[in-house]
């Protein structure tokens, strides 16, 4: 495990990971990654084999701290697969991407998805008083579509791209369909009666992203923009997986909250979204392989 993933000894409750939240530094988009620096790759978080997790987590939580950092950590590592598609679709423009990036692109789709979920295990009261108030105090009408490191790759999450029919891109499809159907459906869990903050505020359809909102939005996920090297990159999306292996392996994917569990996905309501709740990390880590391939194929370019 990482540096930094350490645990510290706990009341009672065996040791506990730190999970520590760091910033997260990526190029503004539309920039490359620097030059490569004299930079080492950590180790591979998952070098000692894929850790296995509950489902349902026997240790009690800490609430606040754990809720915390699954929406800060599941939203960086999020920009930093969307990064990692966004170095493809940059150069691929109307000609079909060879199978490779096909997969490497299908693979991050499926990360991102099983990023949403695990986003998503907040009970839904703590979402409403602690996750949610703070992004409307950031700004009222917060919303996803302020990501800055979405926009280069929306059209994918659209079908959009002229060589998306491609006979070679089926299982790219079904991973878009499948990251639709999630964020529908995390959205309706967490917020199921309610439009989302954007809608709520007053006057907003049609909107522009200004360049201010997408700084409070990187604020609120501590992103900062900088040049990094793919080495760094590549660093920080290990250390995010990393974590997220370390909170899963102890907390389970739906932490145990003053002996209450709050599944998101169940057996009857899970449908296409099935396949995360098993297998988060084994998509992370499969997108993490990916990446890392396609990354060090471009040190020094
Ligand atoms: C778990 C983490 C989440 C992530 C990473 C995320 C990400 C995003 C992104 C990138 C967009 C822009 C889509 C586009 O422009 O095509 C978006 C839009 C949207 N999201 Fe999420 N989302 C999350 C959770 C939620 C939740 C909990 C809700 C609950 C209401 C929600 C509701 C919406 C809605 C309604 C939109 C459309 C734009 C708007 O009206 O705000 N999302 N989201």
């Amino acid at each position: 495990m990482n540096a930094g993933q350490g645990r510290q000894a706990g009341a009672g409750q065996g040791d506990l990971p730190v999970l520590q939240l760091r910033p997260l530094f990526l190029p503004t988009p539309g920039h490359g990654f620097e030059a490569p620096a004299d930079e080492t790759l950590d180790d591979d978080v998952m070098g000692q084999g894929l850790p296995e997790y509950n489902v349902f987590g026997v240790r009690p939580v800490d609430v606040e701290r754990v809720f915390w950092y699954r929406w800060i950590a599941g939203h960086q590592a999020s920009f930093a697969l969307w990064w990692a598609m966004g170095d493809v679709v940059g150069h691929s423009r109307d000609t079909v991407p060879g199978p490779a990036e096909v997969d490497l692109l299908a693979a991050c789709v499926e990360a991102y998805s099983a990023l949403l979920l695990y986003s998503s295990t907040v009970p839904r009261t703590h979402y409403h008083h602690h996750i949610r108030r703070r992004m409307a105090l950031q700004h009222p009408s917060f919303s996803g579509a302020w990501a800055p490191d979405y926009r280069p790759v929306r059209k994918i999450f659209r079908g959009g791209l002229p060589w998306q029919r491609d006979p070679s891109c089926a299982a790219l499809g079904v991973a878009v369909a499948r990251n639709a159907a999630t964020h529908d459906y995390i959205a309706g869990h967490l917020v199921p009666d309610g439009p989302s903050l954007l809608q709520q505020s007053i006057g907003t359809p049609g909107v522009a992203v200004s360049r201010e909102k997408e700084e409070l939005y990187d604020n609120f996920f501590l992103t900062v923009r900088r040049p990094v090297s793919r080495v760094r990159f590549i660093n920080q999306l290990r250390a995010r997986v990393g974590g997220i292996a370390t909170d899963l392996t102890h907390h389970g994917l739906y932490p145990n909250v003053e002996g209450h569990h709050h599944p998101v996905v169940t057996g009857q309501s899970g449908g296409m979204l099935m396949t995360l709740v098993p297998g988060t990390l084994r998509i992370l880590d499969e997108a993490l392989r990916l990446v890392t391939e396609q990354q060090l194929q471009g040190v020094g370019a």
